[in-house]
C-alpha cells in the first residue's frame, strides 16, 4: 500500500510573480481555501497517512500555517466562534500528517525528491505538484488503485495543445495496459515543439519507486540547470521500471501561472 505523500512546495514561483516575491503560492486562496488544502484532501481521501512538505527557509510561511496554535487558542478562548474552532481543528488534522523537510537551493524537483530520501519508508510513494489542482475526482486514488493492480510506478497525463509542449514533461506510449492506461517509452522535460514526442504531457501526481533516489544521486542538471526528476523516471525506464501514463477523469486546474490562476478560481467557484 502506499502510505506516504511527499509535496515539494520550495519552488520560487517565478510564474507568479510578483505575489510570490512575498509569499508562498500555494497559500493563495483558490475559491477562499490555500491551494495547498485541497491537494492535502486528496491525499487524505486516496489513503494516504504521512505526507512530507519539501520547503526552504524562504518559505517558513507555509509552516507557520501549520502551527498557528497560540493564536488560534487565544481567539478560541475569547470568543468561542464555532467556525474557529472548526478551522483550528482541521489545521490541527492536517498538522498531525504533516513532516517537514528543507531544500533550500532552487535545484529543481528532482533536487526536492531527494531531499525525502531517508524518510521514504517503503518500496513505493506518491508525490503531487501543488501547482497542479485535479477536481471532481481523485487522481491519486485512481493511481493508487493502477499501482496496486500491475505493481508498477505510474504518472497522471493528459494531451495538451502542440503549442504548449514546451510547459511539461512530455511521453510517448508503449502498449496499452486498458482504457485510459498506457506504459511510457520515453519522457522529455518540456521539449521544444519540433522536438516533442507527442502533445501528452505528465501531470503533477506521480506514484515512484524508491529505487528513484540511487538515480538522483548521480543525476546532472538537465533543462535550464536544474536537476528534473522526468530525467530520473527517463533512467528507470530504460532499466525497464515499468511506468504507466494513466488519463486521469477529473477536472484539471493549472495554478502555477498568473492565467490558469485567475481561471482556477473561476471554475472552482462553479463546481
Ligand atoms: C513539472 C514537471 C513537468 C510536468 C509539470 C506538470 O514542471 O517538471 O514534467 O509536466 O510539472 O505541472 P514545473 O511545473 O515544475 O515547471
Amino acid at each position: 500500500m502506499i502510505k506516504q505523500a511527499i509535496i515539494p512546495l520550495a519552488g520560487q514561483g517565478t510564474r507568479l510573480l510578483p505575489l510570490t516575491s512575498v509569499f508562498a503560492k500555494e497559500l493563495l486562496p483558490i475559491n477562499g481555501r490555500p491551494g495547498v488544502e485541497y491537494i492535502l484532501d486528496e491525499c487524505i481521501e486516496a489513503g494516504i497517512k504521512e505526507i512530507i512538505f519539501i520547503i526552504s527557509k524562504k518559505k517558513q510561511i507555509i509552516k507557520k500555517y501549520f502551527y498557528s496554535d497560540t493564536l488560534y487558542k487565544n481567539v478560541i478562548k475569547k470568543k468561542k466562534d464555532p467556525k474557529v474552532i472548526e478551522e483550528y481543528k482541521k489545521i490541527l488534522k492536517y498538522k498531525k500528517m504533516i513532516k517537514f523537510v528543507y531544500q533550500n537551493k532552487p535545484k529543481g524537483t528532482g533536487d526536492a525528491v531527494l531531499k525525502t530520501k531517508k524518510y521514504i519508508k517503503d518500496k513505493y510513494f506518491l508525490m503531487l505538484l501543488p501547482d497542479d489542482l485535479i477536481m471532481k475526482y481523485n487522481c491519486s486514488k485512481s493511481m493508487i488503485a493502477m499501482h496496486k493492480k500491475y505493481k508498477s510506478s505510474v504518472m497522471a497525463s493528459m494531451n495538451v495543445n502542440k503549442k504548449t509542449v514546451s510547459r511539461w514533461g512530455i511521453y510517448n506510449l508503449s502498449k496499452k495496459v486498458s482504457k485510459n492506461n498506457f506504459f511510457i517509452k520515453e519522457v522529455v522535460e518540456k521539449p521544444s515543439i519540433k522536438n516533442a514526442p507527442s502533445n501528452k504531457a505528465v501531470i503533477g501526481r506521480y506514484i515512484l519507486p524508491k529505487t528513484i533516489f540511487k538515480k538522483l544521486l548521480r543525476q546532472k542538471p538537465g533543462k535550464g540547470g536544474e536537476i528534473h526528476i522526468t530525467d530520473a523516471i527517463q533512467s528507470l525506464i530504460n532499466e525497464n521500471e515499468k511506468f504507466i501514463a494513466h488519463n486521469f477523469a477529473g477536472k484539471y486546474l493549472d495554478c502555477g501561472t498568473m492565467s490558469g490562476f485567475i481561471k482556477s478560481n473561476i471554475e472552482i467557484g462553479k463546481l
